[in-house]
């Protein structure tokens, strides 16, 4: 992911901070925590956090903590997902839960959120700790509603836009907003920030689930047809039980545990060749644009700020990492 210059300073202090964080504790905790960190995480989180922060005249030194923290709240999150989904690959290198087990992942995990709060904690800022709730709230909420969902649902489209809603474009809604909360926007200026992060998570988000059947192993970092594997029910896959051309009956075959490779390789065929993938770019595209209509509502950004966040929109649309 692309740094931008006016936080790249910024963005070096977040990582050592973390590495503060590991390197304070115990050698259990920092060989975990060394190998999870060094990946390749595009850090959208902390720079989001930091762009919503970012004021020309003031420094952004005093929020490196609660950048940190959404980097952190988002690790954790993964490796406890991982657990969930049986993962074995993230970016690029073996998942927590293979390269250790479930257990370590999970507790390590609750361990990362207790980090997490404990640098948001020392804002004392209520509102601060109000995001943060709402934030891992909507992400497990999201989560249990996916995971408890089958094909049967005949309203399934709608809700995915409400799953991954919860699960993804609230975080990063969250992010912005905690941001410009803390550098002291109003409840206007928030509320565009907010707004700016949740359709650029949808999109995220979408674009997350597109490169689940199209996306290159190299660059990922994760293995495809993960969310097939695992039966989690995301846009292609929904476009690809609701088209005309296909027959449904090999869908249903999701509802069961057991299904040999033979059949998940046809519905893998049988969801490229629908129209999910294009369909579910073309829905990213619209949050992006969704996304880009709300930076015009920034009154006093500076242009180099609306240029940046104009660009994020365009880097997470077409990402293939
Ligand atoms: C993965 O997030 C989980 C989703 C919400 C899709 P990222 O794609 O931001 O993961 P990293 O941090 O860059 O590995
Ligand atoms: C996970 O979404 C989002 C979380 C809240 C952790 P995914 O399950 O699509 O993330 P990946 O594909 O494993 O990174
Ligand atoms: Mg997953
Ligand atoms: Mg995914």
């Amino acid at each position: 992911m692309q740094k931008w210059h006016f936080i790249e300073d910024e963005l070096t202090e977040v990582e050592q901070r973390i590495q503060q964080i590991i390197e304070s504790a115990g050698p259990e905790i920092k060989g975990v925590g060394t190998y999870v960190f060094n990946g390749a995480g595009k850090r959208m989180r902390p720079t989001l956090f930091l762009l919503a922060s970012y004021h020309s005249q003031s420094s952004l030194f005093p929020y490196i903590d609660a950048a940190a923290a959404m980097e952190i709240i988002h690790t954790a999150s993964l490796l406890h997902d991982d657990v969930i989904d049986q993962a074995s690959m993230r970016r690029g290198k073996e998942t927590v839960n293979i390269k250790w087990d479930n257990k370590i992942s999970v507790l390590y995990g609750d361990y990362l959120l207790s980090q997490a709060l404990r640098l948001l904690v020392s804002y004392q800022d209520w509102r601060l700790m109000e995001i943060f709730v709402e934030i891992v709230r909507n992400m497990a909420e999201g989560e249990i509603e996916q995971a408890f969902a089958d094909t049967s649902l005949t309203d399934l489209e709608e809700r995915y836009f409400e799953w991954i809603g919860k699960k993804s474009a609230s975080f990063f809604a969250g992010c912005c907003q905690a941001g410009s909360l803390l550098s002291g926007g109003d409840s206007d200026e928030q509320d565009n920030w907010i707004k700016y992060g949740y359709n650029l998570g949808m999109a995220f988000q979408l674009i997350d689930d597109l490169l689940d059947y199209t996306g290159k192993v190299k660059l990922t970092g994760k293995p495809v047809y993960g969310d097939l594997n695992n039966r989690i029910i995301t846009l292609p896959l929904i476009r690809g039980i609701n088209s005309n051309h296909q027959d449904s009956s090999i869908y249903r075959l999701l509802d069961h545990k057991k299904v040999s490779d033979n059949q998940l390789s046809m519905v893998v065929q049988a969801v490229l060749e629908s129209d999910g993938p294009e369909y579910t770019y073309r829905k990213a595209s619209e949050y992006a644009l969704r996304a880009d209509d709300v930076i015009k509502n920034f009154r006093g950004m500076n242009d180099d700020l609306k240029e940046a966040l104009k660009e994020l929109t365009r880097v997470v649309l077409n990402r293939k990492n």
